[in-house]
Formats: C-alpha cells, structure tokens, sequence
C-alpha cells in the first residue's frame, strides 16, 4: 500500500470512490459527470491536496483539503464556470431541484454560526467499502495533515453527518478531532463542524 499526490488521471478512480464510499450522500445523487467535474476542478485549484492511496495499482482510498475554509466552493465553481456550465445544463434538465441544493450549498454562508474561518477545510476523504478498517483511511489522514503542517497551516476542520454517522465520527475523534459546533445545512440536514489542533503546542478555540 502506497499514499501518493493525486493527478488528473486518478479522477475516474476516485469518482468510482466517492459513488461507493458515499452512496446516499447529496453530490453522490448528482451522478459521476457532476463528480468527475468537481475532483477535476478541485485538483486544479492551486490552494488544494489531494492524496491518494494505492495497491497493486488499484485506488482504495483518497482525501480532498483545501488550506483555506471561507467561501471555497463558490471560487471553485466561479474558476470553472464553462466546465461547470455543461453540467448545470444537464442538472437543469434533469434534476431542478437539486441544482437549487447545490447552488444553495455551495453559495450560502452559514446563517446561524459566526466562525472564524481561519482554518483548512477537509472535503472528502473516502475508502472503498472492501479497504475500510484496514488504516487507510489513517493513512491518508495522516499525509493530509501532514500537507497542511507544510504548507504552515495548524488548523483543519471538517463537516459530517450528525444522524446515523457513528463510524466516520468514532473514526474522527480516534484521529484527534472534536466537536466545533452542530448546525443544520440546506434543506435540512443536521451536521457536526469538527475540528483538530495541528499544532500540537496550542489548543483549539
Ligand atoms: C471513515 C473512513 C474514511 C475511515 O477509513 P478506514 O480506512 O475505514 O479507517 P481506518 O482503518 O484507517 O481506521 C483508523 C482508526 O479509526 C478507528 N475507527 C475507524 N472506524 C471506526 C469505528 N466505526 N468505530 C471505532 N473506531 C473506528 C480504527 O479503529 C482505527 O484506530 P487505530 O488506529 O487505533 O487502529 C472510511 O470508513 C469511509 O470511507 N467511510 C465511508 C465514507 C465516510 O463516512 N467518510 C467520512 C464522512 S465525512
């Protein structure tokens, strides 16, 4: 097992990834053209790591952060306008509704939490269902934070589910990360902001 940079080749990979790992998650349902769209433009953005780990050339795992939280989807969207264009045309056509979703969610601030926003934002990590429990999801954890410390950037955060989320949240406090605060995302789901300290000499808030 190998944990490498991510390139504009594995994007594929990790959309098939990303359908396995989040099969009942919102940008899952907007099919594989939105997701090859947005790791593309994701790994693309000069801000971003993308990480990926690999055995017997097969990717079991990968992760997305970028060193900046505030308002990172709508440059990402705003940067890759035309790309975006063809999906939206085809989500217009298809999937109204959801198209309102994302637009929602990738524009608008927060109403409830005033945050101050000066830390990384993990957007995805995710093992495919047969490489789970086997410390991939570690490894790859591991290098993103490692990234950042790098790139002299001591504080990451992260959203996640708040119901029916037990795994990911036992797997993230095992890693060192703590409950920020709870807010309730458009149109109503209830999620957890965690955060961890990269800076091992100061604690968070
Ligand atoms: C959450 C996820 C990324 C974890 O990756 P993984 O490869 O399965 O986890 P690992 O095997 O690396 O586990 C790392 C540590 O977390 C612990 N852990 C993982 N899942 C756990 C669980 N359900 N309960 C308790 N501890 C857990 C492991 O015991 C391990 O601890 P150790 O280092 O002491 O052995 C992976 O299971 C996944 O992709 N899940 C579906 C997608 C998802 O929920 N992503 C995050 C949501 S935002």
């Amino acid at each position: 097992m190998i944990i490498r940079k991510a390139t504009l080749n594995d994007v594929s990979q990790i959309v098939e990834i990303h359908s396995d790992a989040f099969e009942d998650f919102f940008l899952t349902s907007l099919g594989p053209m939105f997701l090859n769209f947005y790791y593309g433009a994701f790994l693309r953005n000069k801000e971003t790591g993308m990480f990926c780990v690999v055995e017997n050339d097969e990717i079991l795992g990968f992760s997305a952060v970028t060193k900046y939280c505030s308002g990172f989807n709508s440059k990402l969207l705003k940067e890759n306008l035309f790309r975006f264009g063809w999906v939206g045309l085809k989500l217009l056509f298809t999937r109204p509704d959801a198209l309102l979703r994302l637009i929602k969610n990738f524009t608008k601030k927060s109403e409830s939490v005033n945050e101050p926003e000066d830390y990384a934002e993990l957007y995805s990590i995710g093992v495919s269902k047969i490489a789970q429990g086997r410390g991939v999801g570690k490894v790859l954890l591991t290098a993103t934070e490692e990234f950042l410390i790098k790139n002299g950037v001591y504080k990451v955060s992260l959203t996640t589910d708040f119901y029916n989320n037990e795994s990911a949240i036992a797997f993230y406090s095992k890693m060192g990360y703590s409950i920020l605060y709870d807010f309730v995302a458009y149109p109503n789901r209830k999620m957890y902001r965690l955060i961890k300290n990269l800076n091992t000499s100061e604690t968070v808030i």
